[in-house]
Protein backbone atom coordinates (compact mmCIF):
# COMPACT_ATOMS: atom_id res chain seq x y z
CA UNK A 1 0.00 0.00 0.00
CA UNK A 2 0.90 3.55 -0.50
CA UNK A 3 1.88 5.55 2.23
CA UNK A 4 0.87 9.11 2.67
CA UNK A 5 -2.04 9.73 0.89
CA UNK A 6 -5.64 9.84 1.54
CA UNK A 7 -7.58 6.48 1.44
CA UNK A 8 -11.86 6.21 1.61
CA UNK A 9 -12.02 3.80 4.78
CA UNK A 10 -15.62 3.61 5.35
CA UNK A 11 -18.99 4.83 4.51
CA UNK A 12 -20.65 7.63 6.98
CA UNK A 13 -23.12 5.64 7.84
CA UNK A 14 -20.79 3.24 9.36
CA UNK A 15 -20.27 4.93 12.61
CA UNK A 16 -22.73 6.57 14.84
CA UNK A 17 -22.52 7.14 18.66
CA UNK A 18 -20.15 3.95 19.25
CA UNK A 19 -16.53 3.38 18.71
CA UNK A 20 -16.33 0.98 15.62
CA UNK A 21 -13.12 -1.08 15.07
CA UNK A 22 -12.44 -2.63 11.79
CA UNK A 23 -9.20 -3.68 10.21
CA UNK A 24 -7.66 -1.21 7.02
CA UNK A 25 -4.63 -0.40 6.08
CA UNK A 26 -3.43 -3.84 7.51
CA UNK A 27 -3.85 -2.71 10.89
CA UNK A 28 -6.62 -2.61 13.45
CA UNK A 29 -8.27 0.88 13.78
CA UNK A 30 -11.22 2.84 15.94
CA UNK A 31 -13.03 5.33 14.65
CA UNK A 32 -15.70 7.39 17.35
CA UNK A 33 -18.02 10.55 16.53
CA UNK A 34 -16.96 13.20 19.60
CA UNK A 35 -19.76 15.54 20.79
CA UNK A 36 -19.92 17.67 17.47
CA UNK A 37 -20.04 14.54 15.38
CA UNK A 38 -16.72 14.88 14.04
CA UNK A 39 -15.01 11.23 13.09
CA UNK A 40 -11.39 10.67 14.97
CA UNK A 41 -9.28 7.52 13.95
CA UNK A 42 -6.69 5.82 16.63
CA UNK A 43 -4.54 2.66 16.23
CA UNK A 44 -7.35 -0.04 18.38
CA UNK A 45 -5.25 -0.85 21.03
CA UNK A 46 -4.18 1.03 24.73
CA UNK A 47 -0.84 2.00 25.18
CA UNK A 48 -1.84 0.81 28.79
CA UNK A 49 -2.16 -2.84 28.34
CA UNK A 50 -3.07 -3.40 25.00
CA UNK A 51 -6.80 -4.14 25.30
CA UNK A 52 -8.77 -2.84 22.03
CA UNK A 53 -10.26 0.71 22.41
CA UNK A 54 -13.21 -0.30 20.05
CA UNK A 55 -14.70 -2.44 22.87
CA UNK A 56 -14.58 0.71 24.90
CA UNK A 57 -17.26 4.30 25.11
CA UNK A 58 -17.10 7.32 24.46
CA UNK A 59 -17.70 9.51 26.92
CA UNK A 60 -20.03 12.62 27.35
CA UNK A 61 -17.05 14.72 26.93
CA UNK A 62 -16.11 13.03 23.71
CA UNK A 63 -13.14 11.33 24.68
CA UNK A 64 -12.85 7.71 24.18
CA UNK A 65 -12.38 5.67 27.21
CA UNK A 66 -10.46 2.00 27.90
CA UNK A 67 -12.81 -0.66 28.91
CA UNK A 68 -10.43 -2.23 30.53
CA UNK A 69 -8.78 1.09 33.63
CA UNK A 70 -10.54 3.60 32.23
CA UNK A 71 -8.12 5.68 30.49
CA UNK A 72 -9.70 8.80 28.51
CA UNK A 73 -8.23 9.67 25.11
CA UNK A 74 -9.11 12.53 23.21
CA UNK A 75 -9.26 12.73 19.57
CA UNK A 76 -5.36 13.01 18.91
CA UNK A 77 -4.63 10.13 20.55
CA UNK A 78 -3.64 11.54 23.84
CA UNK A 79 -4.37 10.09 27.06
CA UNK A 80 -5.93 12.89 28.78
CA UNK A 81 -6.89 11.15 32.60
CA UNK A 82 -5.54 7.96 34.35
CA UNK A 83 -8.07 7.35 36.82
CA UNK A 84 -5.87 5.32 39.43
CA UNK A 85 -3.71 8.30 39.24
CA UNK A 86 -6.38 10.43 40.21
CA UNK A 87 -8.20 12.99 38.13
CA UNK A 88 -5.80 16.06 38.79
CA UNK A 89 -2.72 14.00 38.06
CA UNK A 90 -1.12 14.98 35.03
CA UNK A 91 -0.36 12.61 32.18
CA UNK A 92 2.98 12.13 30.76
CA UNK A 93 2.94 13.03 26.53
CA UNK A 94 4.22 9.35 25.89
CA UNK A 95 0.76 8.30 26.66
CA UNK A 96 -0.40 8.92 23.32
CA UNK A 97 -1.85 6.16 20.61
CA UNK A 98 -0.90 6.37 16.99
CA UNK A 99 -4.22 8.97 15.26
CA UNK A 100 -4.83 9.15 12.00
CA UNK A 101 -6.32 12.36 10.01
CA UNK A 102 -9.67 11.59 8.94
CA UNK A 103 -12.15 13.81 6.47
CA UNK A 104 -15.40 13.24 5.94
CA UNK A 105 -17.15 14.16 2.50
CA UNK A 106 -19.68 12.95 0.43
CA UNK A 107 -21.02 10.40 2.71
CA UNK A 108 -17.34 8.67 2.72
CA UNK A 109 -14.65 8.64 5.83
CA UNK A 110 -11.23 9.01 4.89
CA UNK A 111 -7.74 8.55 7.17
CA UNK A 112 -4.56 9.95 5.63
CA UNK A 113 -2.53 6.67 6.10
CA UNK A 114 0.86 7.76 7.45
CA UNK A 115 3.28 8.55 10.00
CA UNK A 116 3.47 12.48 9.77
CA UNK A 117 1.19 14.17 8.64
CA UNK A 118 2.45 17.46 6.56
CA UNK A 119 1.99 20.87 7.91
CA UNK A 120 -1.22 22.39 5.86
CA UNK A 121 -2.52 18.64 4.77
CA UNK A 122 -4.36 19.38 1.75
CA UNK A 123 -8.03 17.40 2.06
CA UNK A 124 -9.00 14.22 -0.17
CA UNK A 125 -9.77 14.83 -3.40
CA UNK A 126 -13.40 13.87 -5.08
CA UNK A 127 -14.90 13.80 -8.11
CA UNK A 128 -16.04 17.26 -8.99
CA UNK A 129 -18.54 16.39 -11.14
CA UNK A 130 -20.50 14.00 -8.49
CA UNK A 131 -22.42 17.02 -6.47
CA UNK A 132 -25.46 17.52 -4.28
CA UNK A 133 -28.42 16.75 -7.23
CA UNK A 134 -27.21 12.84 -7.39
CA UNK A 135 -29.05 10.70 -4.80
CA UNK A 136 -27.39 7.11 -4.86
CA UNK A 137 -27.46 3.45 -3.43
CA UNK A 138 -25.27 1.29 -2.67
CA UNK A 139 -23.46 -1.58 -1.23
CA UNK A 140 -19.95 -3.03 0.64
CA UNK A 141 -18.81 -6.03 -1.48
CA UNK A 142 -15.87 -7.93 0.21
CA UNK A 143 -13.11 -9.09 -2.16
CA UNK A 144 -10.31 -12.13 -1.61
CA UNK A 145 -8.24 -9.90 -3.17
CA UNK A 146 -5.43 -7.30 -3.14
CA UNK A 147 -6.89 -3.77 -3.37
CA UNK A 148 -4.60 -3.04 -6.35
CA UNK A 149 -5.96 -5.86 -8.33
CA UNK A 150 -9.67 -4.63 -7.44
CA UNK A 151 -8.57 -1.19 -8.97
CA UNK A 152 -7.03 -3.10 -12.07
CA UNK A 153 -10.07 -5.15 -12.94
CA UNK A 154 -11.65 -1.70 -13.28
CA UNK A 155 -9.10 -0.34 -15.33
CA UNK A 156 -9.44 -3.36 -17.38
CA UNK A 157 -11.45 -2.88 -21.13
CA UNK A 158 -10.44 -6.06 -22.16
CA UNK A 159 -11.93 -8.45 -19.71
CA UNK A 160 -15.69 -6.97 -21.19
CA UNK A 161 -17.01 -9.20 -24.07
CA UNK A 162 -15.30 -12.29 -21.81
CA UNK A 163 -16.11 -11.86 -17.86
CA UNK A 164 -19.33 -10.30 -18.44
CA UNK A 165 -20.21 -11.66 -22.15
CA UNK A 166 -23.95 -11.90 -21.08
CA UNK A 167 -24.18 -8.66 -19.32
CA UNK A 168 -22.56 -5.44 -19.84
CA UNK A 169 -20.12 -7.14 -21.91
CA UNK A 170 -22.55 -8.33 -24.77
CA UNK A 171 -22.21 -7.83 -28.33
CA UNK A 172 -19.00 -9.96 -28.88
CA UNK A 173 -16.72 -6.55 -29.16
CA UNK A 174 -13.49 -8.44 -28.57
CA UNK A 175 -11.42 -6.29 -30.68
CA UNK A 176 -9.71 -3.34 -28.47
CA UNK A 177 -8.82 0.07 -29.90
CA UNK A 178 -6.39 2.30 -27.76
CA UNK A 179 -7.41 2.65 -25.28
CA UNK A 180 -6.48 6.32 -25.05
CA UNK A 181 -5.81 7.26 -20.89
CA UNK A 182 -5.57 11.08 -20.33
CA UNK A 183 -3.87 12.47 -17.14
CA UNK A 184 -5.98 15.11 -15.65
CA UNK A 185 -3.02 16.02 -12.91
CA UNK A 186 -0.45 13.81 -11.07
CA UNK A 187 -3.04 12.08 -9.47
CA UNK A 188 -6.42 11.58 -11.77
CA UNK A 189 -6.79 10.28 -14.85
CA UNK A 190 -9.74 9.68 -17.34
CA UNK A 191 -9.75 6.89 -19.97
CA UNK A 192 -12.02 5.82 -23.11
CA UNK A 193 -12.67 2.68 -23.97
CA UNK A 194 -13.34 1.53 -27.90
CA UNK A 195 -14.22 -2.26 -28.04
CA UNK A 196 -15.42 -3.39 -31.18
CA UNK A 197 -16.48 -6.57 -33.26
CA UNK A 198 -13.16 -8.02 -35.25
CA UNK A 199 -13.52 -7.55 -38.57
CA UNK A 200 -9.96 -8.19 -39.31
CA UNK A 201 -8.43 -4.67 -39.09
CA UNK A 202 -5.83 -4.51 -36.55
CA UNK A 203 -6.52 -2.75 -33.28
CA UNK A 204 -6.54 1.47 -33.82
CA UNK A 205 -3.14 2.54 -31.62
CA UNK A 206 -4.27 5.03 -29.33
CA UNK A 207 -2.15 8.08 -30.74
CA UNK A 208 -4.43 7.42 -33.94
CA UNK A 209 -7.73 8.23 -31.74
CA UNK A 210 -8.77 12.01 -30.67
CA UNK A 211 -11.41 11.37 -27.58
CA UNK A 212 -14.61 13.22 -27.33
CA UNK A 213 -15.88 13.16 -23.78
CA UNK A 214 -19.15 13.97 -24.08
CA UNK A 215 -19.91 11.25 -26.61
CA UNK A 216 -16.90 8.30 -26.03
CA UNK A 217 -17.79 5.77 -23.05
CA UNK A 218 -14.95 7.10 -20.39
CA UNK A 219 -14.16 6.12 -16.69
CA UNK A 220 -11.49 8.12 -14.38
CA UNK A 221 -9.68 6.96 -11.34
CA UNK A 222 -7.88 8.94 -8.44
CA UNK A 223 -5.33 8.09 -6.75
CA UNK A 224 -5.15 5.88 -4.50
CA UNK A 225 -8.16 4.32 -4.27
CA UNK A 226 -11.59 6.29 -6.14
CA UNK A 227 -13.36 5.42 -9.42
CA UNK A 228 -15.89 6.75 -11.52
CA UNK A 229 -17.60 5.33 -14.91
CA UNK A 230 -19.33 7.76 -16.80
CA UNK A 231 -22.80 5.77 -17.74
CA UNK A 232 -24.40 9.41 -18.42
CA UNK A 233 -24.72 12.68 -17.50
CA UNK A 234 -27.28 11.91 -14.70
CA UNK A 235 -26.09 8.17 -14.62
CA UNK A 236 -22.91 7.01 -12.83
CA UNK A 237 -20.77 4.10 -10.90
CA UNK A 238 -18.75 4.96 -8.29
CA UNK A 239 -16.02 2.34 -6.62
CA UNK A 240 -13.82 3.54 -3.60
CA UNK A 241 -11.76 -0.05 -2.73
CA UNK A 242 -10.88 0.13 0.56
CA UNK A 243 -7.64 -1.86 1.74
CA UNK A 244 -8.18 -4.41 4.76
CA UNK A 245 -5.21 -5.66 4.52
CA UNK A 246 -2.70 -7.40 2.19
CA UNK A 247 -5.21 -10.26 1.09
CA UNK A 248 -8.66 -8.31 1.30
CA UNK A 249 -10.62 -5.59 0.09
CA UNK A 250 -13.96 -3.94 0.65
CA UNK A 251 -15.39 -2.58 -2.54
CA UNK A 252 -17.61 0.13 -1.13
CA UNK A 253 -19.94 0.29 -4.62
CA UNK A 254 -22.43 3.17 -5.34
CA UNK A 255 -24.61 3.70 -7.66
CA UNK A 256 -25.19 7.60 -8.55
CA UNK A 257 -28.35 9.49 -10.39
CA UNK A 258 -30.27 12.16 -11.05
CA UNK A 259 -33.04 11.68 -13.48
CA UNK A 260 -35.30 10.70 -10.57
CA UNK A 261 -36.11 13.21 -7.71
CA UNK A 262 -39.04 13.04 -5.94
CA UNK A 263 -37.44 11.34 -2.64
CA UNK A 264 -38.73 8.51 -1.99
CA UNK A 265 -38.94 6.87 -5.34
CA UNK A 266 -35.67 8.02 -5.73
CA UNK A 267 -34.43 5.95 -3.27
CA UNK A 268 -36.10 2.96 -4.22
CA UNK A 269 -34.43 3.39 -8.06
CA UNK A 270 -31.34 3.50 -6.44
CA UNK A 271 -32.23 0.45 -3.83
CA UNK A 272 -33.14 -1.53 -7.21
CA UNK A 273 -30.42 -0.91 -9.27
CA UNK A 274 -27.63 -2.23 -6.42
CA UNK A 275 -28.45 -5.95 -7.17
CA UNK A 276 -27.62 -5.95 -10.97
CA UNK A 277 -24.52 -3.73 -10.07
CA UNK A 278 -23.48 -6.42 -7.83
CA UNK A 279 -23.92 -9.10 -10.04
CA UNK A 280 -21.56 -7.68 -12.19
CA UNK A 281 -19.37 -7.52 -9.18
CA UNK A 282 -19.23 -10.73 -8.56
CA UNK A 283 -18.49 -11.61 -12.32
CA UNK A 284 -15.34 -10.20 -11.57
CA UNK A 285 -14.22 -11.01 -7.98
CA UNK A 286 -14.87 -14.82 -9.35
CA UNK A 287 -11.72 -14.11 -11.62
CA UNK A 288 -9.92 -11.67 -9.76
CA UNK A 289 -9.27 -13.41 -6.47
CA UNK A 290 -7.26 -16.41 -7.97
CA UNK A 291 -4.79 -13.78 -9.51
CA UNK A 292 -1.52 -14.33 -8.40
CA UNK A 293 0.68 -12.93 -7.25
CA UNK A 294 -1.75 -11.21 -5.04
CA UNK A 295 -0.14 -7.39 -5.21
CA UNK A 296 0.00 -6.06 -8.30
CA UNK A 297 3.36 -4.74 -9.45
CA UNK A 298 5.76 -3.32 -11.98
CA UNK A 299 7.51 -6.17 -12.36
CA UNK A 300 5.82 -9.66 -11.85
CA UNK A 301 6.55 -11.09 -14.95
CA UNK A 302 2.75 -10.42 -16.72
CA UNK A 303 2.66 -10.11 -20.58
CA UNK A 304 0.89 -7.07 -21.32
CA UNK A 305 -0.81 -6.11 -24.35
CA UNK A 306 -1.54 -2.51 -25.75
CA UNK A 307 -5.38 -3.26 -24.25
CA UNK A 308 -3.72 -3.46 -20.96
CA UNK A 309 -3.00 0.62 -21.31
CA UNK A 310 -4.95 2.26 -18.42
CA UNK A 311 -3.49 -0.74 -16.17
CA UNK A 312 0.23 -0.17 -16.92
CA UNK A 313 -0.33 3.41 -16.93
CA UNK A 314 -1.74 2.29 -13.02
CA UNK A 315 1.22 0.54 -12.23
CA UNK A 316 3.98 3.32 -13.31
CA UNK A 317 2.28 5.92 -11.08
CA UNK A 318 1.80 3.65 -8.57
CA UNK A 319 4.99 2.42 -8.01
CA UNK A 320 6.22 5.52 -8.12
CA UNK A 321 4.50 7.04 -5.23
CA UNK A 322 5.56 4.00 -3.42
CA UNK A 323 9.04 5.15 -4.11
CA UNK A 324 8.14 8.58 -2.88
CA UNK A 325 6.70 7.65 0.09
CA UNK A 326 9.15 5.21 2.19
CA UNK A 327 8.64 5.08 5.72
S1 LIG B 1 -5.53 -1.51 29.10
FE1 LIG B 1 -6.51 0.32 28.66
S2 LIG B 1 -6.62 1.34 30.51
FE2 LIG B 1 -5.54 -0.47 30.97
FE1 LIG C 1 -15.62 -6.23 -14.92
Amino acid sequence: MILNQWYVVMDSSQVKDRPVGVTRMGEKLVFWRDGTGKVSCLRDKCVHRGVQLSAGQVMDNGRLQCPFHGFEYDTSGRVRVIPANGKNTPVPERFKAHSYPTHEAHGFIWIWWGERPPEGLEPPRFFEDIDDSFSYGKVYDPWNAHYSRVIENQLDVVHLPFVHYNTIGRGNRTLVDGPVVEWVDDDQFFFYVYNRVDDGTPPRRPEEITPNPARDFRLAFIFPNLWQNYIGEKVRILAAFVPMDEAHTILYLRFYQKFVQTPLLRDVVNWLSMPFNLRIAHQDRRVVVTQQPKPSGLKIGERLIQGDRPIVEYRRRRQQLIEENVR
